[in-house]
C-alpha cells in the first residue's frame, strides 16, 4: 500500500514519495562535484560506497568524506549522504560500534579482496570477520555485501552464484540475526536466496541489470560502458531481476551502483568496471516498471522498502515521473575528461517532472 498520494497508473505520470539510492559511488574531488548534482536531483538520500583510494576504513575518514559530499551539493539541495565503513581484515568491532553510535556510518561494506574496483584492501578471510559481524548483529547494523567469489578459477559469469553457495549461505548461518544487503544482484539464484531469507536479508537492483543482459556487452562490438561488476548475466536472469524488482516485495529496493569512471579509463586495453547511471536511474527504473505493468508498485521499490529495511522514515516530498520523451545528454564533463552517461545518448520514454519537497 502506498503511503504517498495514490498514483494513477493509467495516466502519463506517476507521483511517488522522494526515493533513495541505497548503493552509490560518488568518488571524490572533481568527479564528486560533477556527478553529485545528478543524484541529488533524483534522490533524497544515498548510501555512499567507501571504495575510495585509499578506502574509507575509519569513522574520521567517513566523517571527512561526508563533509566533502555535503560541501559539493548544489545550492539549495537537502541531499543526505549515508556513510559506510569499508571492512578489512584489520577492522575492529569496537570501532564499528563507535562509528555507528556517533551517527557517522549506518552500515559496513564487505568487499571480498580483489572482487571489484578498489577492493584490493578488502577482506581475505570472511570467517575471520566473525567478531565484527557478531557486533553488527548485536547492534542491528546492516552488512552490505559485494557478492562475488574471487577465486580466479571461477568463471566470471558464475562468481555471484558461487559466492552465494560458498560464502554467503555459511555467513548467514553463522550470524542468524545479522541484517544483510546483497548488493547489485544479477542472478535468479540471488533473488531466490534473498526472498528465502527476508526480511533480515534484502537486495539492491541496478537500472542497468534490469535493462541489459550479457549479450548487450558485445552488441556490434565491445561495449566498455556497459561493463560493470558483477557483470550482466543471461537474459533469464535479467527477467528474474525484473520480476523481483517489480514484485513489490519488501526485500528489494533501489541501489543504482552508479559508478563513474572517466572515458579514458573505460575505453582502454584494460577498462574499469562501473556504469555511470546516476543521471538516468529513475527514468530507467520507471520505464522498466511501466513495461512490466507494475507502476503501482514503483513507489515501494523506490521509496519505501529500503527505508524500512534500514529503519529510517520514508522521505517527505514527492517526485513526478512523466511519460515524456527526453534526451539526457551523452556525457558529463570533468575538466578535459568526461564520464559517459548510461543511455544518455538515447531518447528515453520517461522523464523526471516537477516535485514538491
Ligand atoms: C564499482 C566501482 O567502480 O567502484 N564498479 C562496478 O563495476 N560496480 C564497484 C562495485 O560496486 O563493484
Ligand atoms: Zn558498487
Amino acid at each position: 500500500m502506498s503511503v504517498a498520494e495514490p498514483c494513477d497508473t493509467a495516466s502519463d505520470s506517476i507521483t511517488i514519495r522522494r526515493p533513495d539510492d541505497w548503493h552509490l559511488h560518488l568518488r571524490d574531488g572533481a568527479i564528486l562535484k560533477a556527478v553529485l548534482p545528478y543524484t541529488a536531483a533524483q534522490f533524497a538520500r544515498a548510501v555512499i560506497m567507501p571504495n575510495l583510494a585509499p578506502p574509507v576504513t575509519t569513522a574520521a575518514a567517513a566523517a571527512a568524506y561526508r563533509d566533502r559530499i555535503l560541501a559539493a551539493r548544489p545550492p539549495g539541495s537537502d541531499f543526505q549522504p549515508l556513510m559506510t565503513c569499508y571492512l578489512t581484515d584489520a577492522t575492529a568491532a569496537d570501532d564499528i560500534e563507535k562509528g555507528r553510535a556517533e551517527g557517522i556510518w549506518i552500515a559496513a561494506k564487505l568487499y571480498p579482496a580483489g572482487a571489484t574496483t578498489n577492493a584490493h584492501h578488502g577482506v581475505t578471510d570472511i570467517a575471520g570477520l566473525a567478531p565484527v559481524l557478531e557486533r553488527m548483529e548485536k547492534i542491528g547494523m546492516p552488512l552490505l555485501v559485494h557478492g562475488e567469489a574471487t577465486d580466479p578459477a571461477v568463471d566470471v559469469f558464475d562468481r555471484e552464484s558461487v559466492f552465494l553457495e560458498r560464502s554467503l549461505l555459511p555467513l548467514l548461518a553463522r550470524h542468524p540475526g545479522l541484517k544483510v544487503v546483497v548488493e547489485h544482484i544479477t542472478t535468479a539464484e540471488a533473488a531466490d536466496l534473498v526472498r528465502a531469507h527476508a526480511p533480515r536479508v534484502a537486495a539492491t537492483i541496478t537500472p542497468h541489470h534490469l535493462m541489459i543482459n550479457r549479450t548487450a556487452l558485445f552488441q556490434g562490438g565491445l561495449r566498455p560502458h556497459l561493463y560493470c561488476l558483477p557483470v550482466a548475466k543471461r537474459e533469464r536472469h535479467r527477467l528474474a531481476l525484473r520480476k523481483a524488482a517489480t514484485s513489490g516485495d519488501g526485500c528489494f529496493f533501489i541501489g543504482t551502483d552508479s559508478a563513474p569512471h572517466v572515458r579514458g579509463a573505460k575505453e582502454s586495453a584494460c577498462g574499469c568496471a562501473g556504469v555511470f547511471v546516476g543521471a538516468t536511474a529513475l527514468q530507467s527504473y520507471a520505464q522498466v516498471f511501466d513495461e512490466e505493468g507494475a507502476l503501482d508498485r514503483f513507489e515501494a521499490f523506490a521509496s519505501l522498502n529500503g527505508a524500512r529495511f534500514y529503519g529510517l522514515p520514508p522521505n517527505g516530498g514527492t517526485v513526478v515521473l512523466e511519460r515524456r520523451a527526453g534526451k539526457p545528454g551523452a556525457a558529463v564533463a570533468i575538466g578535459d575528461e568526461e564520464v559517459v552517461i548510461f543511455r544518455g545518448d538515447e531518447t528515453l520514454p520517461w522523464s523526471i517532472g516537477g516535485g514538491r519537497s
